[in-house]
């Protein structure tokens, strides 16, 4: 294209934004003559001024640290990466968009992400139930999305521009079932949250695991989101002779549940999935929370060189510990940004098939590769919680890797470090 045609595209292009959304519309990237509005985003990534990414999150509602954390996580890596250069000699513009911890919403606001924002990729969601939705538009449109934290198999299912940088529930429902025997938890009692997609899932995972490895699942009870009263369920938790519980829920629900079993006389520990990975949790679960244990993505208290890094630069930048939120937030944005300096172009197909080659990446997390699925192969950790903190008791590997060296936690920090 020469340079007067290119220059009507962009004049075409101002003049459709305008005319369609007014000025507050044109606040997603400087400079840029974005002419996708009738595209769906993808074919007319513009040329120059800052590359606009999206990011759709529960900012508030029943999860809202879960999407306050990512947040956090994701502007660190970008300011990181804007003071390095940002990505083909562009700086990198976030627009972060509240879905109010609801799946019914994430949908919408990726869609007004894409065709108001004009944002070359998405980071999102959390909540596996979010992801499923927003991921369908993002699919859609032929957006590339990245989830940072959904464990659900589904998310990236059939959906060849939705990737994730975590693992997912067939594993980490084998890590607490690993864990639970390894504890001599042999009986255990599953309450799940019935209309979430990450709970259902990850229930069933644990007591195939569970069971497939000789334990036993004493009763199953359901659970929605919100439920002021799980009285019954506890009652028939606690006649069932289980030595735990296991809840893979959220953490507002999951404190409010400890606390009416310990009130209805349930004492054995709880077990959970990264659902509870929140500083809310000990807030909500106060005393009954203590002890129990979940799995999760990664541990502030661990000794890997990259944790201590990213929690001394994350520490400064918020003035608050990173949760695994945090740390999935800013390894999902740094491999987004190594694919979008990689790809052959920003547009959603080049794009998407660079992020999906991602190889060896060192993540805070841990070393990302995505398999054929779009989902990463890692680590988990399982962390106990001890004097209202997630304390770091264990690395589990996935089945067929070798045995991680055992590393101790950071000096003075740690479970094995003993008291606090
Ligand atoms: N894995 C959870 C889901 O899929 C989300 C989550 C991840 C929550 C990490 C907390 C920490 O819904």
């Amino acid at each position: 294209m020469n340079l007067n045609a290119w220059n009507k595209v962009l004049m075409v292009a101002a003049f459709a934004v305008l005319a369609v959304g007014g000025c507050d519309k044109l606040g997603g990237g400087k400079g840029k003559g974005s002419g996708s509005a009738g595209s769906g985003g993808t074919g007319a990534a513009p040329q120059t001024g800052t590359i606009v990414i999206g990011h759709y999150a529960s900012l508030t509602g029943s999860e809202a640290t879960f999407g306050v954390s990512t947040d956090h996580g994701v502007i660190l890596a970008m300011e990181e990466r804007n003071a390095a250069g940002g990505v083909k000699g562009r700086q990198i513009e976030l627009k972060t968009l509240d879905d109010a911890s609801k799946s019914s919403e994430a949908g919408n606001v990726v869609q007004r992400l894409i065709s108001e924002d004009h944002v070359v990729a998405l980071i999102g969601e959390v909540a596996s139930g979010s992801s499923l939705a927003g991921g369908k538009v993002a699919q859609q449109f032929g957006v590339p999305m990245i989830s940072p934290s959904s464990t659900n198999k589904k998310v990236t299912e059939g959906r060849d521009m939705v990737s994730r940088v975590c693992f997912v529930d067939e594993f980490q429902g084998y890590v607490v079932a690993k864990f639970a025997k390894d504890q001599k938890l042999d009986k255990v009692a599953v309450l799940f949250d019935q209309a979430a997609p990450y709970s259902k899932g990850l229930a069933e995972t644990f007591k195939s695991e569970l069971e497939g490895l000789g334990g036993t699942i004493t009763t199953s009870q359901a659970y929605t989101a919100g439920d002021a009263d799980v009285s019954a369920q506890l009652q028939s938790i606690k006649t069932s002779g289980a030595q735990a519980v296991f809840l893979p829920g959220y953490y507002t629900d999951v404190g409010n549940i400890v606390n009416q079993a310990r009130k209805l006389g349930v004492t054995v520990p709880f077990l959970g999935g990264d659902g509870w990975d929140s500083s809310k949790l000990a807030e909500i679960g106060g005393a009954a929370i203590e002890g129990s244990y979940y799995s999760n993505h990664y541990s502030f208290d661990e000794a890997r060189p990259e944790v201590k890094e990213f929690v001394a630069k994350f520490e400064k930048r918020w003035g608050e510990t990173p949760d695994g939120l945090a740390a999935l937030g800013y390894d999902a944005a740094h491999v987004l940004f190594v694919a979008m300096e990689k790809s052959p172009s920003l547009g959603g197909k080049d794009l998407a098939a660079t992020i999906a080659a991602t190889k060896d990446f060192p993540g805070v997390t841990g070393k990302i590769t995505l398999d054929a699925n779009r989902d990463a192969q890692k680590q988990a950790v399982v962390v106990q919680m001890k004097g209202g903190k997630p304390r770091y008791v264990a690395t589990v590997v996935p089945k067929g890797w070798p045995e991680p060296s055992p590393v101790a936690p950071a000096a003075g920090s740690g479970s094995g470090s003993a008291t606090k």
